[in-house]
């Protein structure tokens, strides 16, 4: 084949599928071609190329012969690790709504063990219930390693790096060294062909929370890499996050996401919406005309219709939490009950209610607001730490406990969730763990101060420096005793 034919189809790869393979890619199209004209017992290059121009499946036949599909389960464990202890826990403390679910993509998942490993490490880490607060899509342009993925059976080298007990606990041996997967973790995924340069992208797809992009743009020239990655960032919600290979990650730090870090690990992540702009709540159906509209009399501009009733939602929203902010709890309950009827699924306003509930001493009420909550979701901090405070005022301090601990293993950072687990340790006598809740309480404090309190609105009468001093002489007294 001469160089002319061989760039005759880098241009037709170029144009279809909108695809700039590095040179040391394109060095395998040669072999790919001669593998194409055998298996389509074409003659010629100039009779296949006219093939390739008329049937839309021989170019994904070639694309096929060109990608590296390498993968394995659990590859490059730190991610794992981000996304179990810090991102996913994120996510699901930052949904507005109950019911939605934290959407997962594979991009370019190759034969599954990416979307796979995902759920894996989600419930190793919570458990199986969490299969119901996520949807994971994996994506690919190749509709082989598709097959294979969906049929969820692996040999030995897709587990290189994972410990046998997961092996064991998640496959099922057969046929001496191949393993299937699970029915519960395999009916978690969806997959589905497409190329990630060209948009539209499939709709199970839109509007990602977390996008794992791993070991594919370094096939491609800097245009096509720039055009996914842009593609991706579209892709993704407001507070979303994308994770990409070590070496990859440098050469997509330009400014269209924020790149972070979290240990050793370096990923991106896309600008959470203010709360102002941020839909809070569900946007209503837009009223249906049943009858035809009455003829008008006068040439004037129709009256608009009314605005959605998600302007209503938010405005008494934010006038709730200003009235509890300024300790008006009765009418800051009126407000956000209204909003809690109309919206029975968003949780902002159900964890404000089961707060001002709470403030109000109503705890019977508080409780099954916050197990109201938890019924949806119970992975949210919120309405455990409420329940915590609802059983400590109520001097329950062993469920208080319970419900403290389950914040904390939630949300890490939140301070108040420590010292409050910290009274109830003490007021069971449970010393030791008492004073490891108050030393992590001042710890925390001292270094990032009362904001992670964990609350809708949050009242102190103390300084963060009063509090570490209140924590010091807590844990002097404990040791006293
Ligand atoms: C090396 S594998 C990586 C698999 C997995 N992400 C991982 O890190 O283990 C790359 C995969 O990306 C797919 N891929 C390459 N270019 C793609 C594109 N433009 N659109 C969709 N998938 C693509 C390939 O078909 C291949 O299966």
């Amino acid at each position: 084949m001469t160089s002319l034919d061989l760039e005759h189809f880098k241009q037709i790869i170029r144009t279809r599928y909108q695809l700039d393979f590095k040179p040391d890619f394109f060095r395998f199209l040669q072999d790919a071609l001669e593998a194409r004209l055998r298996v389509t017992a074409t003659a010629t290059p100039a009779e296949y190329l006219h093939l390739l121009e008329n049937d839309s499946e021989e170019i994904a036949h070639l694309v096929n012969l060109l990608t590296n599909k390498e993968t394995y389960f659990l590859r490059e464990s730190p991610h794992y690790l981000l996304l179990t202890r810090e991102l996913f826990p994120n996510l699901l403390r930052d949904r507005p709504y109950f019911g939605k679910k934290v959407r997962i993509v594979s991009a370019g998942c190759s034969s599954g063990e990416e979307p796979y490993s995902l759920i894996i490490a989600l419930v190793e880490t919570f458990g199986e219930g969490v299969t119901d607060q996520i949807e994971v899509t994996g994506l690919d342009i190749n509709d082989e390693v598709l097959h294979h993925a969906s049929m969820a059976v692996f040999g030995r080298y897709s587990f290189r790096g994972v410990a046998p007990e997961i092996r064991q606990r998640y496959f099922s041996e057969f046929a001496g060294n191949r393993f299937v997967l699970n029915q519960m973790i395999r009916e978690n995924v969806r997959f589905q062909r497409h190329n990630l340069a060209q948009w539209p992208y499939p709709e199970q797809a839109r509007h990602a929370d977390l996008i794992f992009y791993r070991n594919v743009s370094i096939y491609y020239q800097p245009d096509t890499r720039s055009a996914i990655f842009e593609n991706l960032s579209r892709l993704l919600n407001p507070g979303g996050y994308l994770l990409m290979g070590a070496v990859e990650v440098p050469l997509h730090d330009t400014g269209v996401l924020k790149m972070n870090q979290y240990e050793n690990v370096f990923y991106f992540s896309k600008e959470p919406q203010s709360l102002k702009t941020a839909p809070l709540l569900h946007q209503p159906p837009l009223p249906v005309r049943t009858q035809a509209p009455a003829p008008v009399p006068a040439p004037e501009p129709p009256t608009p219709a009314r605005a959605p009733a998600i302007d209503d939602g938010e405005t008494l929203l934010d006038e709730a939490r200003t009235l509890a902010q300024e300790e008006q709890m009765e009418a800051a309950l009126d407000k956000v009950e209204n909003v809690v009827r109309a919206h029975p699924d968003c949780c902002v306003a159900i964890g404000l209610k089961a707060y001002i509930l709470l403030q109000l001493n109503r705890n019977r009420e508080t409780e099954e607001t916050c197990r109201m909550a938890l019924q949806q979701n119970d992975f949210l901090p919120l309405p455990h730490l409420l329940l915590g405070l609802a059983f400590q005022k109520g001097t329950n301090h062993g469920e208080a406990v319970k419900q403290l601990r389950k914040v904390i293993y939630l949300d890490p950072a939140c301070w108040l969730a420590h010292f409050h687990l910290a009274e109830s340790y003490r007021a069971t006598g449970d010393v030791k763990s008492a004073c490891s809740e108050f030393n992590i309480t001042l710890k925390l404090l001292e270094d990032a101060g009362l904001d992670n309190h964990g609350l809708p609105v949050f009242h102190s009468s103390y300084t963060a420096d009063q509090m570490v001093t209140i924590c010091r002489n807590q844990i002097r007294q404990l040791a006293g005793t």
